[in-house]
């Protein structure tokens, strides 16, 4: 296809000397493979775009395929037997290592920072935003040639630790290593939540709560605060148990999400001897400005941003801002990156405005580097969701609910099928991210439990099912199809298909159904480009549906292991079985997302 389009850019070139050649995708393999829209080169020319285009078929010749002037449009449409020898042959030979529509390395380092969620909170709902769209943006970045470096800016410092020791001292007993032990609990706590991390969680809400008529209690909170920046002992053990139970937590659940970071060693509190010098550093450019009550702040008004950045607080204690900027110099130090994505809500634009104005500042280096990808926040039906509140949907419950709906369905319809605990766990899932990446990125989500865990429609589950489906058809075929059916457990960011022979005879795939589906497979490289350019999941998670839904019309308009089958439309049929197959596991893969070879 890559060496197409190249033939086809280069004649459209000759043709039309002095113009930029800019190729879509049609809206339907109907049309065709490719499209020259003819609008920009026509005014360019002083003509009539429909006209162009009929001009351009009378001048282009390419082998195998047809050109077609559709009114403004010209479309390349390949030979029925071209369009499968050229999907198939990308999918089915692509090889192992670098899977259909894998770029080779770029030498481009990326680092992609996601899910950073606050030491001593549960993960919420909210949170699988942060973690699976970044997730998701690693691996697309990945499999597009580029270095990864997957970090999470973990929040284990900062005032809300102030809040916890505070809470803690009052109401927890002392010397308790173990919160799981006996402790005077402020509220008894569910049996799935007894677990410590809950535990800080609930004094957490209370101090909040009582702190509303007994303001003195903030003083308090604030005083732990300056204490542990300024290294108290007793503030350090209790902030160091703190995290440790934290992370235990955090890591249960991204073993469960199936996402790792190449370190969770890089938070906030990391940043802590390296906040001195950052402080230095902006002083030395000339940066810092003196504001209210002793605070250092940073003018950005002829950047045109009118609120300056605060860096330190009148009584000298560092803030969120000081920290990512020393997040930043130190990342441009250790890792020398081309870009630097952060995975953050949208309630933090202004925030990153200001940061990467203040590094530009600083050094030019930066300007063009840093690119904050905001994301829409999930809200409520009744509003905003609140940790402080206690008003939140925690991220587990959604995915057991999702788990144990997709499981009664199993026992429903399917009591016999192996494992399936596990395959409920996969289902469950599925439909959970699947519906988070189907939304736009930026926009906010209203969580409903019906809209996040639904199971039918355009849902992971549905994509999943193709895929299964699929396997089953190669497992009922038998032979060298059957070993297909089990194409190996993920790795990396690609899937390690081995490559397959491609059939002699591909008339098989002439019908209609199959060749729209061969067009879908096309697809999917330029769906997964696609999500790269906008930092987002949702126009692959689009294509996989397009994907699914076009299959089930292959399969029910191509039969695949009817008796009347000559053997070569047999093969042809299977072939392009694999390659559907190949296709949906890589995409689903790329999301985050498995698919079950049964269901
Ligand atoms: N911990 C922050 C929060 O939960 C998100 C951190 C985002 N990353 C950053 N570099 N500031 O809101």
């Amino acid at each position: 296809m890559d060496a197409l389009r190249h033939t086809f850019e280069q004649q459209l070139a000759a043709a039309l000397p002095g113009v930029d050649i800019t190729l879509e995708r049609p809206r339907s393999g109907e049309l065709g493979d490719l499209a020259f829209p003819c609008f920009r080169a026509a005014k360019q020319l002083g003509k009539n775009p429909a006209q162009l285009a009929q001009e351009l078929v009378a001048a282009i010749r390419i082998e195998g395929a047809g050109l077609v002037a559709a009114g403004p449009y010209l479309n390349l449409k390949l030979a029925p037997e071209t369009r499968a020898a050229a999907v198939l042959g990308a999918i089915l030979q692509a090889p192992g290592d670098r899977p259909f529509g894998s770029r080779p390395p770029t030498g481009k380092k990326v680092i992609v920072e996601y899910s950073s969620p606050n030491i001593a909170k549960l993960f919420t709902i909210g949170h699988l935003r942060s973690t699976m769209i970044g997730h998701a943006l690693a691996q697309v970045n990945q499999f597009l040639g580029h270095e990864v470096i997957r970090l999470n800016h973990l929040g284990d410092w900062g005032t809300q630790f102030g809040t916890l020791l505070a809470a803690y001292t009052r109401w927890a007993q002392d010397g308790n290593a173990n919160l799981e032990a006996d402790f005077d609990w402020a509220e008894p706590a569910p049996e799935k939540r007894r677990t410590p991390l809950f535990r800080l969680f609930q004094l957490y809400v209370r101090f909040h709560a009582e702190e509303e008529a007994d303001p003195a209690m903030r003083d308090e909170a604030r005083g732990w605060f300056r204490r542990l920046e300024e290294g108290d002992a007793e503030a350090r053990r209790l902030w160091a148990w703190f995290r440790e139970i934290s992370l235990r937590e955090f890591q249960r659940i991204y073993d469960r999400l199936g996402v790792a970071f190449d370190t969770l060693a890089q938070g906030e509190a990391f940043y802590e001897d390296r906040l001195v010098p950052t402080m230095d550093r902006l002083a030395a450019a000339g940066l810092l400005v003196e504001g209210d009550k002793g605070a250092r702040i940073i003018n950005l008004e002829d950047v045109g941003i009118a609120t300056p950045c605060l860096v330190q607080k009148g009584d000298g204690t560092s803030i969120y801002a000081t920290r990512d900027l020393a997040a930043a110099l130190y990342r441009q130090e250790a890792y020398a990156f081309d870009r630097c994505l952060y995975v953050v809500g949208t309630d933090q634009v202004l925030h990153f405005q200001q940061i990467f104005a203040v590094l530009a500042k600083l050094d030019s280096w930066f300007q063009g580097r840093m690119l904050h990808t905001p994301f829409g926040m999930v809200k409520l039906p009744e509003g905003k969701m609140s940790t402080r509140k206690g008003n939140v949907i925690f991220l587990e419950d959604v995915l057991d609910e999702a788990r144990e709906r997709v499981a009664a369905i199993i026992e429903e319809k399917n009591p016999g099928l192996a494992d399936k605990e596990a395959v409920a766990e996969m289902l469950g899932m599925g439909a959970v991210v699947f519906f988070d990446a189907m939304n736009d990125r930026v926009k906010p989500i209203t969580f409903t439990w019906d809209r996040v865990i639904a199971l039918d429609g355009d849902t992971g589950p549905y994509v999943q099912y193709a895929h299964a489906r699929i396997l089953s058809v190669l497992r009922k075929a038998g032979g060298t199809w059957a070993a297909q059916a089990q194409p190996g457990a993920p790795q990396g960011p690609c899937l390690p298909f081995a490559p397959l022979t491609l059939p002699a005879d591909l008339g098989g795939l002439a019908a209609p159904e199959a060749q729209a589906l061969l067009f879908e497979l096309a697809g999917l490289p330029p769906a997964i480009a696609a999500a790269a350019d906008g930092n987002m999941a949702t126009p692959l998670a689009r294509q996989l549906v397009s994907l699914a839904r076009t299959f089930s019309g292959y399969y029910t308009n191509c039969p695949i292991l009817a008796p009347e089958n000559t053997p070569e439309v047999r093969e042809a049929r299977l072939a392009l079985c694999v390659a559907t197959a190949r296709a949906l596991r890589q995409g689903l893969h790329l999301m985050g997302i498995q698919a079950p070879e049964e269901m």
